[in-house]
């Protein structure tokens, strides 16, 4: 038998359609609503900070667990917005990006056999991160308009062999942020089994209509059972940085260092001297983040509706989940790459969040992290849409 293959693990996913539909995007000259990177400036000042710290010779590896300024950075800022004292040398590791964050604390903690449950519809690479890790996933729905979970399958997901949970909140790809209660059941489940919460908060920051985000490390009794991750990617809009971080328990922050310093060494020395620069941002900035993110999405949200998609209203992230039923296409890839390729839009097929077969079919995600020049052409690209009641009879109105 040939050697000459990919691995048992590489052959059970597949490469990634978010970034496929990017490139997909280049071929055909479209608008990018697919991927999730602005399309404009990172702020000023922070690209200043990067810049000096070059100019500064910081050029070489850093510490592998992070710059003390860094790392000192998100430990002071996290006790300050969430009450809950964080020691930058024993909790704090600087990763290349949250991807390899999840993945360095998925390897940590993972033994074969392990399950890890996982809401969907969930962000794509945490299927991948469960199989690189050796993770058996169980996956727990999250069921439209609210994105909630019923507490008896969640509680069903639970077992002996549960190690972790991964949670995104606020969440892509359904911008539903969790709510108080839902955290204090999904803390209940974790030390009833013994399990570990790994939290994805890179959306933190980006929440809309007095929704709060609470990071379920301060839930009681979760502070020494939680992974938080985070990043500069979204908050910052420097998604090429690379640059992300874990906040662990003590107890298990020796593990993921030390799979972060073999798979990495160590995230970009001058970019995390700008990253402690990005941390010191005034409250302000957070605030007018927020509402630059609201006003968009509101456009967006018009944009879609008027093309005759369902869309589930986010409270936070940068992406709006919509439901292509009107169209008639036999499923969500087909009408992706129906829009991309005749319409000159890119945004995400609804299978690519979902495990469970058949889910997702009806679904499309786009995103809203561009500029307002970007979403207006998408609107007049946009204009070429029928809705598949027109089609058949055309001149009726969609609701005849
Ligand atoms: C939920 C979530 N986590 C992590 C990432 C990747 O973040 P990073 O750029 O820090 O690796 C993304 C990017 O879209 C995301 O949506």
């Amino acid at each position: 038998m040939s050697k000459l293959t990919g691995s048992i693990k590489a052959t059970q996913f597949t490469e990634s359609v978010i970034r496929e539909m990017t490139r997909l995007n280049d071929v055909y000259g479209g608008v990018n609503l697919s991927q999730g990177f602005p399309d404009f400036p990172a702020p000023a000042a922070i690209k200043e900070a990067a810049c000096a710290a070059i100019r500064a010779d910081i050029n070489q590896y850093a510490v592998t667990w992070g710059a003390p300024a860094l790392r000192e950075s998100i430990a002071r800022d996290f006790t300050r917005r969430h009450g809950l004292t964080i020691v930058p040398d024993e909790q704090v590791t600087v990763c290349c990006g949250s991807t390899e964050a999840m993945m360095s604390t998925m390897m940590a903690i993972i033994d074969p056999g392990d399950e890890v449950v996982i809401f969907e519809p969930f962000y794509e690479n945490y299927g991948p991160d469960a199989i690189l890790s050796g993770a058996t996933p169980r996956y727990v729905t999250l069921r439209e308009p609210d994105w909630t979970f019923d507490s008896g399958e969640l509680s069903a997901a639970f077992n002996d062999r549960t190690k972790a949970i991964i949670l995104n909140t606020p969440n892509n790809p359904t911008g539903k942020v969790f709510a108080r209660e839902e955290l204090d059941a999904i803390g209940a489940l974790c030390r009833k089994w013994g399990a570990i919460a790994i939290s994805d908060e890179i959306y933190e920051h980006i929440i809309y209509d007095g929704h709060r985000h609470i990071p379920i490390a301060t839930v009681a009794g979760m502070a020494d059972r939680t992974v938080t991750i985070n990043g500069l990617s979204k908050t910052y809009s420097v998604t090429g940085w690379r640059v992300g971080w874990t906040i662990s328990p003590p107890s298990l922050t020796g593990a993921i260092r030390k799979v972060h310093d073999f798979l990495t060494v160590g995230a970009p020395a001058p970019l995390q001297e700008a990253g402690a620069a990005a941390l010191g941002l005034t409250d302000q900035y957070y605030l007018d983040l927020a509402e630059q993110y609201r006003v968009r999405r509101d456009a967006l949200l018009e944009i879609l509706e008027r093309h005759h998609f369902t869309c589930y209203k986010p409270y936070g992230a940068y992406y709006i989940m919509t439901d292509i039923s009107a169209f008639g296409f036999a499923d969500d890839v087909e009408f992706a790459r129906y829009l991309v390729k005749d319409v000159g839009v890119a945004a995400v097929p609804g299978t690519s969040f979902y495990k469970s077969t058949g889910a997702g079919r009806t679904k499309l995600r786009f995103c809203f992290c561009k500029r307002d020049e970007t979403l207006w052409e998408a609107d007049r690209r946009m204009a070429k849409l029928v809705p598949s009641i027109e089609r058949r009879s055309p001149g009726r109105s969609p609701a005849a």
